[in-house]
């Protein structure tokens, strides 16, 4: 089924849809231990980086559309994923969530992508609050939320099971107001 595409980018990377063959891509950072290490899911079998990749292209096309899965290219080559999720029409609520391959990591390339995904949310899909959470251990991930200008809410209790148990996550969010600041 077709969808409208969209891509957004800035001076030195680009977001983009994802296509079928991503998925070598997307497996060459999600068979790694160190990248789903304070996540629920992985490391991936070949069989599981197809199916995200299919799941992603398939959640496009739902109407209305709620998940926006993108690619993220750097000097040619697909490094990762930034994804937006509308969590709530009625109060006007997203989700932002990022992954780079460790090849590409420290390089500032997760908090350009974050805030091209929060100008989205604000600009594009005009909403009112974007959050993010993260594992409390993923200093990497707090440290972008923070100098991407939102704000740490607290602390959810036991809200992930992950492979070593049930985790905390931190919740940070950033308003409309705060962003045309
Ligand atoms: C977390 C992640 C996205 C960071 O990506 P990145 O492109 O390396 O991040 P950036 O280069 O934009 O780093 C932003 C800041 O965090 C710091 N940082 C990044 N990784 C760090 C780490 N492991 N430990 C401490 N600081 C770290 C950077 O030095 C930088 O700080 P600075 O500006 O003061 O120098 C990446 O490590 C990753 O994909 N991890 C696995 C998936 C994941 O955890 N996603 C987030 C889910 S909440």
């Amino acid at each position: 089924m077709e969808y409208i595409k969209v891509s957004l980018s800035n001076e030195r990377l680009s977001l983009r849809e994802f296509t079928k063959d991503d998925w070598k891509d997307v497996h060459r950072y999600a068979s790694k231990d160190i990248v789903c290490q304070y996540q629920p899911w992985g490391p991936n079998t070949e069989n599981d980086s197809k199916s995200f990749v299919n799941m992603v292209i398939k959640d496009a096309t739902e109407e209305p559309r709620t998940r926006f899965v993108f690619a993220i290219i750097y000097k040619e080559n697909m490094i990762g994923a930034g994804e937006f999720n509308i969590r709530d029409f009625t109060n006007r609520v997203g989700e932002i969530a990022y992954i780079v391959n460790p090849d590409y990591w420290r390089k500032g390339i997760a908090t350009d992508v974050a805030k091209l995904l929060i100008d989205f949310g604000f600009k594009e899909l005009k909403l009112h609050r974007i959050y993010a959470t993260c594992d409390p251990r993923n200093i990497g991930s707090s440290k972008i939320l923070e100098k991407i200008g939102m704000i740490k809410e607290g602390r959810i209790r036991e809200d992930l099971l992950v492979k070593d148990g049930w985790r905390d996550s931190l919740l940070y969010s950033v308003l409309e107001h705060e962003w045309k600041k």
